[in-house]
């Protein structure tokens, strides 16, 4: 078999190719599941201010009354206390701007029962909850159960007459 130096590398070839085309396959894996990877990682929601275009001049709101508003999309203002079911951190899609007669504040609208959002009656000036009647007094204090704990409060300042800017997230960007 003095032949066998030539039939050596005549066998190697199949080997070869076969190799470079598993490292071809493994770096397309790789380079999938990177991209994958990108997108699917859950973000961190970033922290900021969430700027809010209100229905009426904050100048407009009368002792004792409360204007509703509502995050953009894609975004959501962070509660900074609460009890029950609401808590500080915790996301939500709308608030009250209430004028309590003494000073101006922003409380999120989740019922701290259930997570249910509070209507306002303009003539009780309490916020009512639909699903199972709590009621709450214009500063967020419960005033009747189920519920036990007060309306979160949001943080916020004016921006302009009709505009205010409160704490929130940026829930993902537009890409
Ligand atoms: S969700 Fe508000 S009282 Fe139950």
């Amino acid at each position: 078999m003095a032949f066998t130096g030539s039939a050596t590398r005549g066998n190697r070839w199949p080997s070869t190719v076969t190799a470079l085309i598993g490292g071809l396959c493994a770096v397309i894996l790789l380079s999938v599941s990177a991209v994958a990877a990108i997108y699917l990682w859950p973000r961190t929601p970033s922290k900021s201010e969430v700027v809010v275009y209100l229905t009426a001049p904050i100048s407009s709101l009368a002792s004792g009354q409360a204007l509703r508003f509502v995050a953009p999309p894609r975004q959501a203002f962070v509660m900074i206390d609460g009890g029950g079911l609401n808590a500080a951190g915790k996301p939500t899609g709308m608030g009250w701007l209430v004028n309590t007669g003494s000073r101006f504040e922003a409380l999120a609208a989740d019922s701290s029962d259930d997570g249910c959002a509070v209507t306002f009656d303009a003539i009780s000036q309490r916020f009512d909850d639909p699903c199972h009647g709590a009621a709450y007094a214009i500063d967020g204090h419960v005033l009747r159960g189920p519920a036990t704990t007060s309306l979160a409060h949001l943080r916020w300042r004016v921006v302009a007459a009709d505009r205010i800017a409160v704490e929130g997230l940026v829930l993902w960007a537009a890409v």
